[in-house]
């Protein structure tokens, strides 16, 4: 596989609609999913670990079926970006929903395949969840996450996202868009 090493922040190498990212050496593409990637997406699935699929989904695995591959690119239901090497659009190494909630508010959601974590990704694609809230008329993001998940809520709180109200198991985290830092939307939003 081509596994990048550990190394530096990803650099973003052009400002296009699909956004390019080099990280470790590998050049990644970002953009929106069809129905195309379904397999992509199932197949990075499998690759991803247990506990990464425990906190992405807080529990196994749910089935991928056609119906949620339909709900991911359901431009009514909210916006999915598959993440790839160039020339590579079946390897999908990460996936980002931004999915509608209710009338202001969208939920984002992250997974980034275990081999390519640590790496600086999960940053960069929360703020083209971000810069793609508009387009939701989101003014509200909201993000489910485990208390113990120390990255996501790193994220999050870099992003500027409040610090939870609540405790427990999951935090139910808000990110009011007025006080993040957006940047012109990219990924076809
Ligand atoms: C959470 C997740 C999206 C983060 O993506 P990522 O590409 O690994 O994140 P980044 O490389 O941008 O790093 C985010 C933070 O985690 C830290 N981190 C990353 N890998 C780490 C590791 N192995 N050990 C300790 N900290 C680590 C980074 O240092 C960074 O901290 P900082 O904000 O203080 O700089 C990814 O780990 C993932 O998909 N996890 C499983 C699913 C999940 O938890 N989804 C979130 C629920 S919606």
């Amino acid at each position: 596989m081509n596994r990048p090493p550990r190394g530096p922040r990803p650099i973003r190498i052009s400002p296009q609609a699909h956004p390019r990212l080099r990280v470790g050496g590998v050049d990644l593409v970002t953009r929106p999913m069809t129905l195309d990637d379904a397999q992509g997406v199932r197949d990075m699935h499998e690759r991803c670990s247990p506990e990464s699929l425990r906190l992405r989904y807080f529990g196994p695995l749910p089935r991928l079926s056609e119906a949620v591959m339909r709900l991911f690119t359901d431009p009514g239901r909210g916006i999915t970006l598959v993440t790839h090497p160039e020339g590579e659009p079946g390897r999908v190494v990460a996936m980002t929903n931004l999915m509608d909630l209710e009338p202001g508010v969208a939920e984002v959601a992250l997974l980034v395949e275990d081999d390519w974590q640590g790496r600086g990704l999960g940053h960069v694609l929360m703020r083209y969840a971000l810069a793609l809230a508009p387009s939701r008329r989101a003014r509200v993001i909201t993000a489910s996450v485990y208390a113990s998940n120390s990255r996501m809520l790193s994220i999050l709180k870099g992003a500027g996202a409040e610090q939870p109200s609540m405790t427990g198991l999951i935090l139910d985290v808000r990110l009011p868009l007025s006080s993040s830092a957006t940047e012109a939307a990219p990924c076809g939003g």
